[in-house]
């Protein structure tokens, strides 16, 4: 398989605390994958080492084949992997329409693929009707949305997506997880954690579950479904 990210053997420290206790993690080109795992089990953590953000004590990680161990976060979004934090990470001072274009970056493949700004407000039709809007002025589902959007004007290869539908309402999370089938279809990776396990693993490939900083769980969503004693374990559902 065409891998985009390769990180093996991860060890994680804030300080003292040992949060990542050896996890090997791939992403291959197309790929949907769903990090699980209770709070605090060191999803966010990994997704951090995995973008330089918080760099590994032990352990690799590749990008598109490229050492980036130990690089820091722009050289790695500059290999195409884009990332959405938890909480929301929009410019409260900037309109929509700034956020979305200071993002703008051309994509690799052919130019009918690309993202633009029209292809994105064509996704986002909320956004389209609130383009002069400071960025403090939308609502918690619209800076998701426009955190996603800005995400996707740098045409990346993966779309890291830490809790994107964290404490929206019902119908507005539901268009977040329309606009992830509809990233999936583009062909752009993705690795997404989520609370909903029964949405999530409706739209990956593979999935993965942590417990305490390691991997006890790698596998397809039927899989997973087939075994509900380790989602009542593992995830307490
Ligand atoms: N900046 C930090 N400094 C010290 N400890 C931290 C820091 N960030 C996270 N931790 C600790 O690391 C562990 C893993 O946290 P992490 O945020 O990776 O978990 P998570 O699986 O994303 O949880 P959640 O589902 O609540 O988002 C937790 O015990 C957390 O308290
Ligand atoms: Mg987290």
């Amino acid at each position: 398989m065409d891998a985009l990210i390769v990180a093996r053997g991860l060890h994680t420290y804030y300080g003292p605390s040992h949060i990542l206790r050896g996890i090997d993690f791939n992403v291959g080109r197309g790929e949907t994958i769903g990090l699980m795992g209770r709070n605090g089990m060191g999803k966010s953590t990994l997704l951090k080492t995995l973008m330089g953000l918080v760099p590994p004590r032990e352990g690799s990680v590749a990008i598109q084949g490229r050492d980036m161990t130990g690089r820091p976060p722009y050289e790695v979004a500059q290999l195409g992997i884009a990332y959405v934090p938890e909480g929301r990470g929009i410019f409260g001072n900037l309109s929509v329409v700034e956020n979305l274009k200071m993002a703008a970056r051309p994509g690799r493949g052919p130019r009918a693929d690309s993202w633009t700004y029209e292809r994105v407000l064509e996704t986002f039709p909320r956004l389209k009707e609130r383009l002069g809007h400071g960025g403090q002025q939308l609502s918690g589902g619209e800076q998701q949305m426009l955190t996603i959007g800005r995400a996707l004007m740098t045409n990346p290869e993966v779309l890291i997506l830490d809790e994107a539908t964290e404490g929206l309402a019902p119908l507005i999370a539901r268009d977040i997880w329309r606009i992830c089938e509809l990233i999936r279809a583009s062909g752009i990776s993705s690795v997404i954690v989520d609370k909903n396990w029964k949405h999530l693993t409706r739209i990956t490939d593979r999935n993965v579950i942590l417990v305490k900083g390691q991997v006890v769980f790698a596998g397809t969503s039927d899989e997973l479904r087939a075994q509900p004693a380790l989602l009542e374990q593992y995830l307490g559902v």
